[in-house]
């Protein structure tokens, strides 16, 4: 799967996010993240991952999978093709931050080879709630 760069994907990302996320992302949030010359993203309309290039790593921004099309191994592909990625460019790790209750995202991440590094107490607020982040991490293969 090919990346994508530039505002112009703003308004379709910004509606599934809003499918997927109790707090979505705005149009105008998205436009400004996808303007920063480090930002690119893989996927469609039906699930698409959104990253930062951090130099010598990736960093996962946010990931995202129509409702309509969960199970059926989209977020797993999407997650395969930016770890080619990144050994194609050399990259020696990709971050992410994860809500600690989201266990089907936990899930999919520890499939995918991911290592829980570290947690963020109180990270994410909603409400008079607070939730922590649990940070995970990828490494390239020594051998790659
Ligand atoms: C989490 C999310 C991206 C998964 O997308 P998906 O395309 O359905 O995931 P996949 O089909 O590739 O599933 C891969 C693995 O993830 C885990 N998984 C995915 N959904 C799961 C669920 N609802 N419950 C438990 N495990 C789940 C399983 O281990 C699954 O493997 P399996 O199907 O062989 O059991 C999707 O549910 C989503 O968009 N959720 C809302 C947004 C979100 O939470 N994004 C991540 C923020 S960090």
């Amino acid at each position: 799967m090919l990346p994508f760069k530039g505002p112009s994907y703003a308004k379709p990302l910004s509606a599934l996010h809003a499918l997927c996320f109790a707090q979505p992302w705005s149009c105008d949030n998205f436009t400004k993240i996808l303007n920063l010359p480090t930002t690119f993203g893989l996927g469609d309309e039906k699930a698409f991952i959104l990253c930062s290039d951090l130099g010598e790593d990736f960093e996962i921004l946010t990931l995202a999978v129509h409702p309509d099309h969960r199970r059926k191994g989209l977020a797993s592909a999407l997650l395969t093709d930016l770890q080619t990625l990144a050994t194609q460019n050399h990259k020696h790790r990709i971050f992410l931050e994860v809500k600690s209750t989201n266990t089907p995202a936990i899930s999919l991440y520890l499939k995918a080879g991911f290592v829980q590094t570290g947690c963020r107490k109180n990270y994410y607020h909603e409400g008079n709630q607070t939730f922590d982040a649990l940070c995970f991490t990828w490494e390239k293969s020594p051998t790659d």
